[in-house]
């Protein structure tokens, strides 16, 4: 973060103030005078302003993105493809991802530069259900229904009771909703081909009771205070 942005954000003084009292002097990082507005703060320097110590504002952001298919959901990608970060514009916190969707996954997201509120939502500790949407393969019969709902082995790890219900069978293909509170590597698509069905398509409708309503691929919000509240709360 740039040292006026880190100044402004402490309370102290706007962006333009901050610039003023870098030139003066009045600025000193880790002991000695910073007079370059546009100096990049490290996480261990500690800042100085008229001799007192100051820390920026350690502002909270929550943020729903609708995640298209394509983007990795990581701060950066080593392969260089399109991550989540590139959808988001204009939210100055560091913030991140809270658990992860597939490359081919669509639908909400959470990200926040809140720790415990992430650690909180990704532990299966909390029974915290994600909903899933998948469009699946083939017939769904009552005797998988009940498979995936009492849990399946996944390759080593059988999944937890899920609560299931079929939305649409067509004669190729069904619609399932599936909730679960786990989140194994790819855990929805494993959780089908273990009982025979391949998804097809799938997208994450609601995080615990968070729903995307009509919140369009590729955008975001900040979630509202009741919302946090909620998330803080359930
Ligand atoms: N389960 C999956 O298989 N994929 C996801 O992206 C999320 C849950």
């Amino acid at each position: 973060m740039r040292l006026n942005k880190y100044i402004a954000q402490s309370g102290i003084a706007s962006r333009r103030k901050a610039d003023e009292l870098t030139l003066q002097g009045k600025v000193k990082i880790n002991g000695a005078v910073m007079k370059e507005p546009g100096y990049n703060v490290a996480e261990s320097d500690v800042i100085e302003v008229n001799g007192h110590i100051i820390k920026p504002d350690s502002k909270k952001i929550y943020i729903m993105l609708n995640k298209p298919k394509g983007f990795i959901t990581s701060v950066d990608d080593e392969r260089e493809r399109p991550t989540v970060m590139d959808l988001i514009s204009d939210i100055d916190e560091r913030i991140f991802p809270v658990g992860r969707l597939d490359f081919n996954t669509s639908g909400m997201l959470i990200m926040t530069n809140d720790g415990d509120l992430a650690y909180k939502l990704s532990h299966p500790k909390n029974h915290i259900y994600k909903t899933y949407r998948a469009k699946v393969s083939g017939q769904i019969s009552a005797e998988r229904l009940a498979r995936l709902r009492k849990g399946v082995d996944i390759g080593g790890f059988v999944t937890s009771k899920a609560i299931v219900d079929v939305i649409k069978q067509s004669e190729r293909s069904a619609v399932v909703e599936i909730k679960i509170y786990e989140g194994k590597n790819r855990q929805v698509r494993k959780m089908f081909a273990a009982v025979g069905n391949k998804v097809l398509d799938l997208e994450r409708i609601e995080i615990g009771e968070l729903r995307l309503g009509h919140l369009k691929q590729g955008h975001y919000r900040k979630l509202t205070q009741k919302e946090i509240q909620y998330l803080k709360e359930c």
